[in-house]
């Protein structure tokens, strides 16, 4: 069989090599650019005819990638690609899965669709799956699943003292209960949420008395304007509690995200690859290995 070929997009060259040597592929070259009038140009720089292709794009900022990610993947189907995947370490839109108001796009399911005409198979790490309990009720193709949680206990385990783990809000529950039970079974809470706006966020904690003597470590999928995050870190600390800890799968840290943690006087904040930040210090990349193998032999 014709070896894999991986095409990374713009912003995903770190963790190409890894997963390409992982996967036995060879890298392949891609052009991505636009146009004065900002239309997008591809061009594939390597053949594609016959091979597997996997393209890696994680999908933060999603409206500026989607297009060009879209034109790759029919593009390699045309030069005569044996198969086209997706590696999508963070998988976007997952959050909009209701329609909250009359007329509202119902987008998790139109980008589910979009995508799934465009590929075989789909990879991702900890998508934000609350009111959807698979990925399949959107995707119609097969796609594979994996959680960061037992690299976030483990980076936990290894750095922070006598942790309690904190969800933010109820929908982090899935993630916190999962990260507590890997980190040496620390004592986990769930602080209760009230969304005003896109970026209006209010918390309380429900058991003040479990943070005694703990380092509050807040855990979560994704840390986008950080309005969830900061909050909950400024209101840990009005009970006295030590400065937090942030972990999260997926760090966006949209417009001024790592200024409202800072101010609100986080010790650290920890991400998982997923999306190339400097704040990255847990690598994803062998669960993506395994979770490619895990689709394309299923
Ligand atoms: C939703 O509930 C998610 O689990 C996160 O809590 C949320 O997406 C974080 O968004 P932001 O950083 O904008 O508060």
């Amino acid at each position: 069989m014709s070896a894999p070929i991986l095409f990374a997009l713009p912003g995903n060259e770190a963790l190409a090599p890894c997963l390409a040597a992982a996967l036995h592929a060879e890298i392949g070259d891609v052009e991505i650019r636009h146009f004065p009038d900002g239309e997008s140009y591809v061009r594939l720089d390597s053949a594609a005819e016959g091979h597997p292709v996997i393209i890696l794009a994680t999908l933060a900022r999603p409206d500026a990638v989607t297009l060009p990610l879209l034109y790759t993947a029919m593009t390699a189907r045309e030069e005569g690609a044996q198969s086209v995947g997706l590696i999508a370490p963070y998988l976007a839109y997952m959050r909009q899965d209701r329609r909250f108001k009359p007329g509202e796009a119902v987008t998790s399911r139109h980008f589910a669709k979009l995508i799934s005409g465009a590929f075989d198979w789909l990879v991702t790490v900890d998508p934000h799956l609350h009111r959807y309990k698979s990925l399949d009720e959107i995707y119609s193709i097969p796609s594979a699943v994996t959680s960061a949680a037992p690299l976030m206990a483990a980076w936990i385990d290894n750095n922070v003292k006598n942790p309690v783990i904190i969800g933010p809000d109820a929908e982090s529950e899935q993630w916190a209960a999962s990260v507590a039970a890997d980190a040496g079974h620390a004592p986990y809470t769930v602080l209760t949420k009230v969304r005003r706006g896109d970026r209006d966020v209010q918390v309380s904690v429900p058991d003040p008395q479990i943070l005694e003597g703990r380092t509050p470590v807040l855990v979560d999928d994704i840390i986008s304007t950080a309005g969830t995050m900061a909050e909950a870190a400024h209101n840990l600390q009005t009970l006295g509690a030590a400065p937090p800890v942030c972990v999260a799968t997926h760090g966006i840290f949209a417009g001024q995200a790592m200024n409202h943690l800072i101010n609100a006087g986080v010790s650290r904040i920890v991400t998982t690859n997923s999306i190339a930040h400097k704040t990255n210090a847990i690598d994803i990349s062998g669960l993506l290995t395994r979770a490619v193998y895990d689709v394309t032999s299923g």
